[in-house]
């Protein structure tokens, strides 16, 4: 049994504790915001926040989560209110959908500690978008910013923030590049 808060709630899980976090959110928990993708680090598709930050689920299994506070998709507002959801919608980000979810959760929580990233920061977010739709993205953090920065001037940004468990270094690896179209 494994034990831990997703999205507010208690959960205990059965299962092998070695089953990657990804598929205890997905299948057990039917959390399906958290997307699959490489399963192999590269992609940043499963990013959730645990104790903070942004963290590959496919890349941590339920027992290294053991007492964690995970925040999904799902649980990073009530409503869709958050300002990078509602960026989201505003500038039309979508495409398939399919890198939306781990993009915003490695966005909040680089957020909660600098509501307005620096371009170098976004350069090197560790997320992929098969789409192409690196620009909308970027003009959506920049909407997202113009809202976060005067709400964070209000309360004291949250000591831990920013990727970690990225299992292949690719924090310091350019994936998105500010003037991509
Ligand atoms: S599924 Fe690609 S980094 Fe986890
Ligand atoms: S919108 Fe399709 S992968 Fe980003």
């Amino acid at each position: 049994m494994t034990s831990m808060t997703v999205n507010g709630e208690a959960v205990r899980y059965r299962l092998d504790p070695q089953t990657p976090l990804l598929f205890a959110l997905r299948d057990a928990s039917n959390l399906t915001g958290t997307k699959h993708g490489c399963y192999s680090g590269d992609c940043g598709t499963c990013t959730v926040i645990v104790d903070g930050r942004a963290t590959l689920s496919c890349q941590i299994t339920i027992a290294e989560a053991e007492g964690a506070d995970v925040t999904t998709i799902e649980g990073l507002s009530a409503d869709r209110a958050h300002p990078l959801q509602q960026a989201w919608a505003m500038e039309q980000v979508s495409q398939c959908g399919r890198c939306d979810p781990g993009f915003i959760m490695t966005l909040a929580a680089l957020m909660r500690a600098t509501p307005s990233p620096t371009t170098e920061q976004l350069a090197t977010l560790p997320n992929i978008c098969r789409c192409g739709a690196t620009l909308r993205i970027l003009k959506a953090v920049r909407r997202a910013a113009e809202v976060a920065a005067p709400l964070s001037s209000q309360a004291p940004a949250r000591s831990q923030h920013g990727p970690s468990r990225f299992s292949n270094g690719s924090s310091s690896e350019s994936q998105i590049q500010p003037n991509d179209s």
